[in-house]
């Protein structure tokens, strides 16, 4: 992932954020594009600079996986709601620190920082969602420290004041314990883990994908007592036992993972790689751990991008059931 320092989606441009976070407006070029075919594709790849000047032209929606300083000056009036999307290492936290922030509140200016991603009115990680995720200011600086708790975060901005603006210094920092990870291009081998406690934990790729399960460890290893370790192999529709711990494996249309289409739902204990990867052609793919909080639980995960002419092919379709 580092190969693509900065990536700018030109085509949408603002039309993918043109409400802030609360007012959730729907929009069209995501939505009705293309199908499956995910936004992701036509990104466009730019030079790495550590410092940068948000053209606002082209950087409306601006997609970052870099360290650095940023500054937005408004080129008009006009009351355009922007984002710029950051996003890291899945191991990583992102820490943003307003630097200056010369946003009149009139006019309805405003920044906001968001402990996520929002895109079409649906945030992420949506079934980790709390007040405390959102923090919007003008006039003054946000008093408090701005540190993510995944590898992706967002800030939305309106400034219509000419040449009013603001400058953020972007770091990502080390996450021993990450739970909910968001992959940008959807490749790469990837562990979720509970680390015995309760709770979900998520990977969510902006575009359509395969997975394929190299390792599983889910609802075998007690906490208190022996651990028996006996391979039972892949259990498949976990759910419908009705077993406490599994993974599900699916995707969504839109960022909120708790309205995933899910595939299928295994638990056990099982070494051996999966034979067959899940072809999901979904806007957006997703595995999900579900944990009681009695298991120390374990999934390793291979992710790589849905070849397009698999798309017949696929294993899951998302809205098929809306048809
Ligand atoms: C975790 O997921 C399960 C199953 O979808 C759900 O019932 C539960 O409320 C979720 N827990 C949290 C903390 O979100």
């Amino acid at each position: 992932m580092r190969a693509f320092l900065y990536v700018v989606l030109v085509v949408i441009s603002c039309d993918g954020i043109c409400s802030l976070l609360l007012p959730g407006k729907e929009h069209g070029p995501l939505r009705n594009s293309a199908a499956q075919l995910s936004w992701f594709s036509r990104v466009r790849r730019l030079p790495r600079p550590s410092h940068r000047v948000i053209d606002p032209n082209e950087d409306c929606f601006l997609v970052t996986s870099e360290e650095g300083k940023l500054y937005f000056k408004s080129p008009s009036d006009e009351p355009n709601v922007c984002g710029i999307y950051m996003i890291a290492e899945p191991d990583t936290r992102i820490q943003v620190t307003f630097n200056y922030l010369d946003v009149p509140c009139d006019n309805g200016g405003l920044v906001a920082w968001v402990d996520g991603w929002e895109l079409n009115g649906q945030v992420w990680p949506a079934d980790a969602w709390d007040d405390d995720r959102v923090v919007e200011s003008c006039d003054t600086r946000p008093q408090r420290k701005l540190i993510s708790r995944q590898n992706a975060a967002l800030v939305q901005y309106r400034v219509p004041a000419q040449g009013k603006g603001f400058a953020v210094t972007i770091r990502h920092l080390r996450n021993p314990r990450p739970c909910n990870v968001m992959l940008f291009g959807a490749e790469g081998v990837y562990t979720l883990r509970n680390h015995g406690e309760t709770g979900n934990c998520s990977i969510i790729a902006v575009s359509p994908a395969t997975v394929k399960i190299l390792d599983l460890n889910v609802g075998q290893a007690l906490k208190r007592g022996s651990l028996l370790d006996i391979e039972t192999g892949t259990i498949h529709h976990c759910t419908k036992r009705g077993l406490p711990d599994y993974v599900e494996i699916g995707g969504a249309s839109g960022l909120d993972h708790t309205k995933m289409e899910v595939l299928d739902s295994v638990c056990g204990l099982d070494s051996n790689e999966g034979r067959r990867p899940a072809y999901v052609a979904c806007e957006d793919t997703v595995v999900r751990l579900v944990s009681k909080g009695k298991f120390y639980n374990s999934v390793t995960l291979a992710f790589a991008p849905l070849p397009l002419e698999e798309l017949e092919h696929a294993d899951l379709i998302c809205g098929m059931n809306d048809l």
